[in-house]
């Protein structure tokens, strides 16, 4: 190969799994300093080419050149001395150790017999100086925000002369603020050189930071364009493979009477401070805020699954005792989490275990001769098809799922417990422009069946396409709330912030 503007050239690749074709001849180019999106729907196959560019994952076929050199049996150790970093989803720091260690994990500076504190501190101000961001290299990583824990990340890929870096899902869990410190520094990289492949599911995030785009569809490649020569419409298309006329499913109906007010809710440290809202039947009442303004505590509290100091609930007006999530599901309140690998599925359990989990608590499914296996098949099947869950099998194991399809799992297990409130915190992050379509209507139909949904989420166009009001969280507070022709990007904005 002696296109040396290239610094990666896949050609013909091929990875499959037990019953599943994850890459289908796949080709893929990376030129020297370009970001370059790779896009598809859930499933599409991803991760799995970044995990073979770096060497987590062997490919069953095909050619793998790195820097015009043909690459055979790359281990991510080797894929990293030859200066490609990957940073995954979930973190991979050890959230413990401060950030210079984390930094230096492995390959410490020495002063002879004992370790160069100073030395390691000094050289890890020297590169956050270097983007222009400041954090103390004395922190432990686990009291950062996601959004520094990602720069540290970064940072951690610098220091190792990354040439190509994979991003994979890097702002799932950002908002709209932090988003900009990580655009601002990739463009840094680039101006360094480094090559970068990013993976969103975040349509208005590609336009803004990659030069070209490559759409995969069910492991098979399609297309490769340059990120200003096409438009949201027709890559909306190209992922799906099919015409979506609309984003946003339009609804008929209009919220009812109050069924839920939330008076004075305060919790511990301070996290929130005496909020009061109320929700409407059949209304979809969105939160918005950044991160940390405190919106999924206020759902915690509600749910019973953090303590409140002060505040009351009421039900269609009837004072109502919510100490633990038992209470709240006993009064047909459900929390879909924010953290869908923590609280959301279970890897080890199959999906057909994982829908009918919660369901199962609420014995529906249970009788007195044990669990009723063909209503738990019914359930999932329905399911899998509603939300269009990708894998050979209702029995195969969540953590063979691609991302989204595990954050599909999680919520179709919330979803097929049948309350009448729902909270969805963050009820689409990781999940696919086709899949995020099926849960509006999901959700619509929710509505007009005369339940109601508070949903939090940090992408502004998704709470303004689909709540009937939205209220505005900072710094624990409500601080606002907007409707009807006043709701803008803008405005919500301009609450969110500090001022
Ligand atoms: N270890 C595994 N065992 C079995 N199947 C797997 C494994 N890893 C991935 N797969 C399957 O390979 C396919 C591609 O998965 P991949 O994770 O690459 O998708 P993706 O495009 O990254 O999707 P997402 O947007 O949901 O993250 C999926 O059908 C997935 O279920
Ligand atoms: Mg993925």
């Amino acid at each position: 190969m002696e296109n040396n503007d290239l610094n990666i050239k896949m050609v013909d690749i091929c990875k499959y799994f037990p019953g599943v074709k994850a890459l289908d001849h796949v080709d893929f180019e990376l030129k020297k300093g370009e970001v370059h999106a790779l896009l598809g729907e859930n499933g599409a196959g991803k991760s799995t080419l970044c995990k073979i560019i770096a060497g987590a994952q062997p490919m069953t076929s095909g050619e793998y050149y790195l820097f015009g050199e043909k690459v055979t049996g790359l281990t991510p150790n080797a894929a990293k001395e030859k200066g490609i970093s990957m940073i995954y989803q979930e973190f991979n720091l050890v959230p413990y150790l401060k950030v210079y260690e984390n930094l230096f994990l492995g390959k410490e500076i020495t002063a002879g017999p004992n370790l160069n504190k100073k030395e390691m501190i000094a050289k890890t101000i020297e590169i956050f100086e270097r983007f222009q961001i400041k954090i103390d290299p004395e922190a432990r990583v686990c009291d950062l925000p996601n959004a520094y824990k990602q720069l540290v990340e970064i940072a951690k890929a610098v220091l190792e002369n990354a040439q190509v870096l994979c991003m994979d899902e890097p702002t799932a869990p950002l908002s709209n603020r932090e988003v900009e410190i990580l655009f601002s520094l990739i463009q840094s990289l680039k101006n360094e050189g480094v090559s970068i492949i990013y993976i969103s599911h975040r349509m208005e995030e590609i336009f803004e930071v990659a030069d070209r785009i490559t759409v995969m569809r069910d492991g098979k490649y399609i297309c490769t364009m340059d990120a200003d020569k096409t438009n949201r419409k027709e890559l909306i298309s190209l992922i799906v493979g099919r015409d979506l006329t609309e984003e946003y499913p339009k609804r008929e109906s209009v919220p009812g009477e109050e069924i839920l007010r939330v008076e004075h809710l305060s919790t511990d440290l301070t996290k929130i401070h005496d909020v009061s809202f109320s929700l409407h039947k059949g209304e979809i009442l969105g939160f918005a805020g950044l991160v940390g303004a405190g919106r999924t505590e206020v759902m915690r509290a509600l749910f019973g699954a953090d303590r409140k100091t002060a505040g009351e609930i009421y039900l269609y007006g009837k004072r109502i005792e919510i100490h633990k999530p038992e209470n709240a599901i006993e009064q047909r309140i459900s929390l879909i989490p924010e953290d869908r690998k923590g609280q959301g599925v279970s890897l080890t359990l199959s999906i057909r275990e994982n829908i009918s989990l919660v369901k199962l608590k609420g014995k529906e499914i249970c009788s007195f001769m044990g669990i009723n296996r063909k209503k738990e098949r019914n359930l999932a099947d329905e399911y899998i098809k509603a939300l269009n869950i990708k894998a050979p099998s209702m029995e195969q194991l969540a953590s063979n799922l691609s991302g989204g399809n595990q954050q599909k799992v999680a919520i179709a297990k919330w979803l097929a417990v049948d309350a009448d409130i729902l909270i969805l915190d963050e009820p689409t992050r990781g999940i696919d422009v086709g899949a995020k379509y099926e849960i509006y209507l999901l959700m619509n139909e929710l509505i007009k069946a005369g339940k109601s949904i508070i949903m939090i989420s940090s992408e502004m166009p998704e709470l303004i396409g689909m709540s009937d009001r939205i209220l505005v969280m900072q710094q624990g507070r409500l601080v606002g709330e907007i409707s009807g022709d006043e709701v803008s990007q803008e405005k919500i904005l301009e609450m969110a912030s500090c001022g």
